[in-house]
């Protein structure tokens, strides 16, 4: 795997929920490559979302440092899109437009935008619908043009939280292998919060596990699959068994394990915290 791309030291996160502190992500260490695809799962509330917010310098860290390409992360940039669980599309704009906004803070020329848009309808699949409204999409398609206003700046690292979570399970199985092809073909860095286990081992090189109140990094579980993957095989079977016996495991977290790991270098600390999990 190629060398860090996004690096996250120390961060801690706390809120405030009725004058109480509420420590959403406590110490949490992590580094991913460039082009890795990096999935994260975790019960409701362990500081999921936090995390992906971070990431794309919607959110500041109460402690820690979160890099990209070296740079510290406080604001968000072109070079980070974001996707969410809900497609977000504003509804008295074409699909065109609200792909175009993706590219709000851009700089680029007029024509070199629209030309990023239309080539970005046409990677999701969605050219034909550029001049129709949102009520007139699909939710498979509203979210592919989440997708193409994630991507349209040619970020390096997509972040997408649970993006598929409201979709069918065929819708879903369709757009996570249009999301690994676009993976492959644009060589870009993807993490993704997911719900689903399936999900998580399926697209992910590295699984995140996280565990709640504070959210802490539990285990990182290495997926060393060829591509492309097939959903029935026995491998595929064994590594969401092992991410679910590591998401309902009680007693110690073992993030300090996973401190200053190397993302290429994670096969004998994997095997510790997986015994340490079970
Ligand atoms: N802006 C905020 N103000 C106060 N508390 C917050 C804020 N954002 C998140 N939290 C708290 O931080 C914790 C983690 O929330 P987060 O949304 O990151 O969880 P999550 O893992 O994404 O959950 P889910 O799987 O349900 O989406 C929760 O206890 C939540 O109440
Ligand atoms: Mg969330």
């Amino acid at each position: 795997m190629n060398r860090p791309h996004l690096t996250v030291e120390h961060i801690t996160r706390q809120f405030q929920i009725d004058g109480e502190p509420l420590v959403a992500l406590d110490d949490i260490n992590l580094d991913i490559a460039e082009g890795e695809f990096v999935t994260i799962v975790g019960a409701s509330g362990c500081g999921k979302s936090t995390l992906l917010r971070l990431f794309a310098g919607l959110d500041v860290a109460t402690s820690g440092t979160i890099r990209h390409a070296g740079e510290a992360v406080n604001e968000p940039s072109l070079d980070r899109g974001i996707v969410f669980q809900e497609p977000r599309l504003f509804p008295w704009l074409t699909v065109e437009k609200n792909v175009s906004l993706g590219l709000l803070n851009s700089r680029l020329p007029k024509a070199q935008k629209s030309e990023l848009v239309r080539d970005h309808l046409e990677l999701v699949g969605l050219s034909r619908f550029a001049n129709v409204y949102p009520y007139q999409l699909s939710g498979g398609m509203a979210q592919r043009a989440g997708i193409a206003r994630g991507l349209v700046s040619r970020p390096n690292v997509l972040l997408l939280d649970e993006p598929f979570g409201a979709l069918d399970a065929i819708t879903k199985a369709h757009l996570q292998d249009e999301l690994e092809e676009i993976w492959a073909k644009e060589n870009i860095t993807m993490v993704m919060v997911t719900h689903d286990v399936e999900e998580a081992v399926y697209l992910g090189d590295r699984v995140v596990v996280m565990s709640p109140r504070p959210g802490r990094i539990r285990e990182i579980i290495p997926v060393r699959l060829a591509r492309p993957r097939r959903r029935t095989s026995s491998e595929i079977a064994s590594a969401r068994d092992r991410v679910l016996k590591s998401l309902h495991a009680t007693g110690e977290n073992t993030q300090s394990q996973a401190k200053g790991s190397k993302p290429s270098d994670d096969g004998g600390r994997t095997e510790r915290t997986v015994a340490l999990a079970r």
